[in-house]
């Protein structure tokens, strides 16, 4: 059953504890930072304090996904007892070996994101050292935006390369997810699902949410 990790870039943060109460009730699985720098991205969200600030306030697992330059010195900022992954685009890292074994070194497993521009074979050489591989299916920096249907072809791929490389490897899509693409993409090969305006721009949030896990179950 592939699960969903609901952006909370598409929150309304003047009732956020009401919002992350729903996603609980409605059965989401982890709770995913679009953390943007404005240099790496044309746009700029939130940073360290705000997620460590929602440490221990929610029972849901935190997903971290660093749009941002130079990761490595950040990456400490992301660090708390429920961060259970932290992404870094592959584009953004000059060393990507060294950034992988740095997020491990926290305990914390360690994920790669492609751009909608990037081929999957770029990250043969780190295959096996991956705990998590994040197909963006739209170019990154703002939610809402539609989902890029050639996406398919690089789940294909990855599917192949985790087969021959490191069958354990987490799979992971990020952006214009819907109710509508949700069992496409889950069948074709992905394991967790991220959606920030289908789920928070929904009149009743655990009601998405709850819609989103039928669909994947
Ligand atoms: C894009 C972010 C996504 C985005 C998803 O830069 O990484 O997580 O917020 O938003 P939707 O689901 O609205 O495409
Ligand atoms: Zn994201």
């Amino acid at each position: 059953m592939a699960k969903l990790s609901p952006s909370i870039l598409s929150a309304d943060f003047t009732c956020l504890g009401d919002q992350l109460r729903a996603l609980e009730e409605g059965g989401a699985d982890y709770l995913h930072f679009d953390v943007m720098d404005g240099a790496f991205v044309p746009n700029i969200s939130f940073g360290g304090p705000v997620l460590k600030s929602l440490a221990g306030k929610t029972s849901l697992p935190f997903d971290v996904h660093l749009m941002i330059e130079r990761p490595d010195d950040r990456i400490p900022d992301f660090v708390t007892p429920q961060t259970e992954i932290i992404t870094v685009h592959y584009e953004a890292c000059r060393h990507i070996h060294r950034t992988i074994q740095l997020i491990k070194s926290f305990g914390i497993k360690a994920g790669a994101a492609l751009n909608p521009g990037t081929p999957a074979e770029l990250l043969e050489p780190v295959f096996e050292d991956l705990d998590f591989v994040l197909v963006m299916s739209v170019n990154p920096g703002f939610g809402g935006q539609k989902f890029i249907e050639s996406s398919y072809r690089k789940i294909v791929r990855l599917c192949e390369m985790r087969s021959a490389l490191n069958p354990s490897l987490v799979l992971g899509l990020d952006g214009g997810v819907t109710l509508n693409n949700a069992a496409a993409i889950a069948a074709a090969g992905i394991d967790v699902l991220d959606a920030g305006s289908s789920v928070f721009g929904a009149p009743d949030i655990a009601a998405r949410v709850r819609e989103f896990k039928a669909i994947l179950a």
